[in-house]
């Protein structure tokens, strides 16, 4: 069995990005199911890999739709008691396979997957498709509509940028409980973005109406593919407008190529479910995936900045920020919620901070309620007033 190449990148160049890939979507996914099953007022869940690709690559390595099976299945194993909620998976390709031709990719995937699965209680269903993925996206969102406590979780990669546009993105998340994760060739995307938005090329309308949706009519100015990536997610931010979170993964190649993951969300705890599977995933900068995961990323986001910017947030308030304005700012800016907390508790203690509790005798509060909300936490119930002192 031997990898094919794919359209605009080498089976090795593949390899390294498409494993960090995977693992962090693996990640995020157990992260994801196991919340979900503590959230009271959830009871169905569909998760839908729109492009799942192959099983089983030349070097042993798992696409998406196995590891999402593995993880899955785990998830069952170790949360047998508890797992309540309705799980529909979807594993979704339209394509032919390039390792047997014989075969659609789909195909395979199920003759894989369907053995792992088969001793699963019935509230977890698996699916196989083979539809154009945005057909089996909107039918999806068409049939659970209703479903209030309904969840849906998009996972999409795509060889390049084509399929999907933020626009569609907008329109899939046009109501809540949908989330969505999007990969993309940042390197790519960035090297071509000048040209295919102030001189376009045959060849390049793909890229010029994805990146047209958020530049507009301004030319791109782009330094280097993070200088883009860090572009990117702003105009995607600005263009969604502010019901929407999102967040962003660096995968980087040992080539020097930049990939990323875009996770967009209108519920604030499913954007806390995926900052802390980011930074459990890169615990020196919370970045994604370096060449050399073993040094600091040269694009970490500063810290520094992060305490300044943070103290600064809250000053501007002359009544101080509630606990959950500061637990939303530290998300939105890519922190875990626990590092306002770090930032903030040694200021209290030494009285540069204060945190006024109006539901206590003269107001003095017992903590922050700055913890993580992986649980329906004291965070959600407990307001608390948190002011600056300048000094
Ligand atoms: C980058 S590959 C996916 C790789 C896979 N997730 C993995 O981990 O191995 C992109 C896949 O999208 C599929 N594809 C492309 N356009 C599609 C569409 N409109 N609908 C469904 N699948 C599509 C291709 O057949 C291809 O397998």
């Amino acid at each position: 069995m031997s990898l094919p190449r794919t359209k605009g990148s080498t089976t090795l160049d593949l390899e390294e990005h498409s494993q960090a890939k995977v693992e962090f979507i693996q990640r995020y996914l157990a992260i994801y199911l196991n919340i979900l099953e503590n959230v009271p007022f959830i009871n169905e869940v569909h998760v839908l890999d729109l492009m799942c690709g192959e099983d089983t690559y030349e070097n042993g390595r798992h696409g998406t739709a196995v590891e999402i099976t593995k993880t899955v299945v785990e998830h069952h194993r170790f949360f047998k008691e508890v797992t309540r909620n309705r799980l529909v998976v979807w594993l979704n390709d339209n394509g032919q396979s390039l390792i047997e031709p014989s075969r659609s990719k789909v195909e395979r995937v199920q003759s894989i997957c369907a053995p792992m699965v088969q001793h699963l209680p019935r509230n977890i269903e698996f699916r196989y498709r083979r539809e154009d993925a945005l057909d089996l996206a909107r039918s999806v969102l068409h049939q659970t509509q209703s479903g209030r406590g309904t969840h849906v979780l998009f996972v999409i990669d795509p060889y390049g940028y084509k399929e999907v546009r933020p626009s569609i993105w907008k329109e899939l998340l046009g109501r809540s409980g949908v989330e969505v994760i999007q990969f993309l060739p940042i390197s790519f995307m960035s090297r071509f973005a000048e040209r295919a938005l102030e001189d376009p090329y045959p060849g390049s309308e793909p890229l010029t109406q994805h990146l047209q949706e958020l530049w507009g009519a301004e030319p791109a100015n782009v330094s280097s593919a993070r200088d883009f990536l860090r572009q990117y997610v702003a105009r995607l931010q600005f263009v969604l407008g502010n019901d929407f979170y999102l967040a962003d993964i660096a995968l980087e190649t040992n080539k020097g190529n930049t990939f990323a993951l875009i996770f967009i969300t209108r519920n604030l705890r499913g954007l806390e479910v995926m900052i802390n599977a980011k930074w459990k995933y890169d615990t020196e900068s919370g970045e994604g995936h370096r060449r050399n995961m073993d040094q600091m990323s040269l694009f970490q986001p500063h810290q520094d900045q992060f305490e300044v910017a943070l103290l600064e947030y809250i000053k501007a308030s002359p009544s101080g920020r509630t606990n959950l304005d500061v637990a939303c700012f530290t998300l939105k800016q890519g922190f875990p919620v626990s590092r306002a907390a770090n930032i903030l508790k040694p200021r209290w203690r030494s009285g540069n901070v204060t945190v006024h509790d109006p539901t206590q005798e003269g107001g003095r509060a017992k903590g922050l309620y700055l913890t993580s909300s992986s649980k329906p936490s004291s965070r959600d119930k407990k307001t608390v007033m948190i002011k600056v002192v300048s000094r």
